[in-house]
């Protein structure tokens, strides 16, 4: 059995911060943003909370199944920003969608947690252990960002988005994930739960810095990593690059994605991007990108989709799957 995907849904905050906005609060610019990495603006939480968001994500994905929320067995979310360590953001999905019998809990693996979250839903799916399975990928970034730092604070948003999976007989999913532990420092965040920020900021804020990120080291091992992944997964599954319809990756940065289909020698245009309008949510860019094809029209049964994460840890992963 694989895991079909018989829903999606997504949630980002009404909330819109554009680059102009945040040239009023640190040192940039619109084109700066814009040529750097494509981002145009991002949705940010005020009252919503990281698995509030999920489960509007969920509610949503549920409602377009049409499947009684009772039938999900599992709820993963993946989430490095829930707004409690425990209880899991999980739980509290289970609770807004009312899914009575599912177990549920949280994975983080940053930027990378909804394709490794999607991996272990299959697993379980294949196992037998489960057949129906909601994963989410959820985050709110802006509580831990340095709104006074111009370096990190452009580039992320927050979101929520989800799939369900149900097993069904069909075309087997390939997988692989890595990580790098060394790496670490070139990617850290502490978290800060803190509301209210912008009044913060009105009065003069303390400057912390609660993302430390090599810009520069992060983009390479993107670059590098993710064509490597990819290739490695076409491999396991016996398929070429012209065999994928699309390539779902991870929405760090417009130029990460070009970069990955110049290598991988595929037409851009395989690569659809949506960071202009949300920036990088993090755990959510693969989920939030998904419904949105989805709700365009443009997945239809029977293309083969990789989805590609990367991010802090360093992990990287990649999934090829049938839709
Ligand atoms: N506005 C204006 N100028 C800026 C800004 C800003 N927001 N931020 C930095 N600058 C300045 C720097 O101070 C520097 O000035 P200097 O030349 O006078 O010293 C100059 O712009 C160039 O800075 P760099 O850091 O070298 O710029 P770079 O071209 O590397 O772009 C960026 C920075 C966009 C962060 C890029 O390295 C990148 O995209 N890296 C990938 C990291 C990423 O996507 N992280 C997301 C989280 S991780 C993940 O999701 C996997």
């Amino acid at each position: 059995m694989v895991g079909k995907i018989c829903g999606t849904g997504s949630y980002v905050p009404p909330r819109v911060l554009n680059n102009d906005d945040l040239s009023k609060i640190v040192d940039t610019n619109d084109e700066w943003i814009r040529e750097r990495t494509g981002i145009g603006k991002r949705h940010v939480a005020e009252a919503e909370t990281t698995s509030w968001m999920a489960g509007q994500a969920a509610l949503r994905a549920v409602e377009q199944s049409g499947i009684d929320p009772a039938e999900i067995d599992m709820i993963l979310v993946a989430t490095s920003s829930s707004e409690t360590v425990f209880p899991c953001a999980a739980c509290e999905v289970q609770k807004m969608i009312g899914a009575a019998g599912a177990a549920g809990y949280d994975l983080n693996a940053a930027c990378t947690g909804f394709v490794l979250a999607f991996n272990a839903a299959q697993a379980y799916i294949s196992a037998g252990f489960c057949r129906t399975v909601m994963v989410i990928g959820a985050d709110s970034m802006s509580n831990m960002i340095d709104w006074t730092d111009r370096s990190t604070c452009i580039l992320f948003g927050d979101g929520a988005g989800a799939v369900i999976l149900r097993a069904e007989e069909g075309t087997p999913v390939y997988m692989a994930a890595h990580s790098d532990g060394e790496k670490a420092p070139s990617l850290t965040g502490l978290s800060r739960h803190r509301r209210g920020w912008v009044e913060e900021l009105e009065e003069g804020a303390e400057k912390k810095s609660f993302i430390h990120m090599d810009g520069q080291g992060v983009f390479k091992f993107a670059v590098r990593k993710v064509p490597e992944v990819i290739e490695e997964v076409l491999e396991e599954a016996g398929s070429s690059l012209e065999d994928i319809d699309y390539f779902i990756l991870h929405q760090a940065n417009r130029r990460i994605i070009e970069a990955v289909a110049k290598r991988l020698k595929t037409d851009v245009s395989k690569f659809p991007m949506n960071l202009e309008e949300y920036a990088n949510t993090s755990a959510a860019t693969v989920p939030i990108l998904i419904d949105e094809m989805n709700r365009k029209g443009m997945l239809t049964e029977g293309q083969k989709i990789m989805l590609a994460g990367f991010g802090a840890g360093l992990t990287w992963a990649a999934t090829l799957f049938e839709w």
